[in-house]
């Protein structure tokens, strides 16, 4: 009885991994093991240096530049060998604001903060790509401007 049992639920899961074998997303994208894939598109880092829009005033803004190589760690921070206060006259990059040098309690420090080290964190760079998913981020001067367009009360 047992190993009828064993018998009948290896059988089930067989048959389950059948039914779900179309949609379990794998590296090949469904194509037969001895076809070749179509190696998908790579976009290419947006990398014309001309700064992007910020989207409302906190916005950290995008990177306008390839950061490929850039490395920040422990020992270096390849980001404020440009954007350091002392460094833009030569690499006329915009300084990091100077809220990047404040501690928490609003005291102004000589270095980088460590809570903007890590860049990465809040800048990124972006792709020459479509969007995968729809936005529907509305910026507020546009609400701003139906609202003026619009009566009082309506
Ligand atoms: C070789 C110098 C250099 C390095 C290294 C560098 N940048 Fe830049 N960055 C620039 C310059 C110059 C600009 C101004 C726009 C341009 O020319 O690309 C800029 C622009 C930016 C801006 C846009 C600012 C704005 O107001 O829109 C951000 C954000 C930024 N960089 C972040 C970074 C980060 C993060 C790193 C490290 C991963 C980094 N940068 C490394 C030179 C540099
Ligand atoms: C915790 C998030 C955070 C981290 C980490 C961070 N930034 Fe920012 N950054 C912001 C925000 C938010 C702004 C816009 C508001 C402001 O200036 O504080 C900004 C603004 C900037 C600007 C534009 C300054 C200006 O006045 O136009 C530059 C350049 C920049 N950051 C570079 C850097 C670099 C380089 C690093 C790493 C050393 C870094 N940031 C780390 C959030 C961050």
């Amino acid at each position: 009885m047992k190993s009828f049992l064993t018998l009948f639920s290896s059988a089930l899961l067989l048959l389950t991994a059948f039914a779900f074998a179309d949609e379990i997303a794998t590296m090949r994208d469904k194509v037969a093991i001895d076809q070749d894939v179509n190696p998908q598109y790579i976009p290419k880092v947006t990398n014309d240096d001309i700064k992007q829009a910020r989207n409302y005033p906190m916005q950290p803004p995008v990177i306008p530049h390839t950061d490929r190589n850039y490395e920040v760690n422990l020992n270096v921070n390849k980001c404020m060998s440009c954007h350091a206060r002392n460094r833009t006259g030569d690499s006329q990059a915009p300084m990091v604001s100077v809220t990047h040098y404040m501690d928490r309690d609003g005291n102004f420090l000589a270095e980088i903060s460590p809570r903007r080290y890590f860049c990465n964190q809040c800048h990124v760079p972006q792709l020459d790509t479509q969007p995968k998913v729809d936005n529907e981020f509305v910026d507020m001067h546009k609400i701003m401007a139906e609202k003026a367009a619009k009566p009082e009360g309506q």
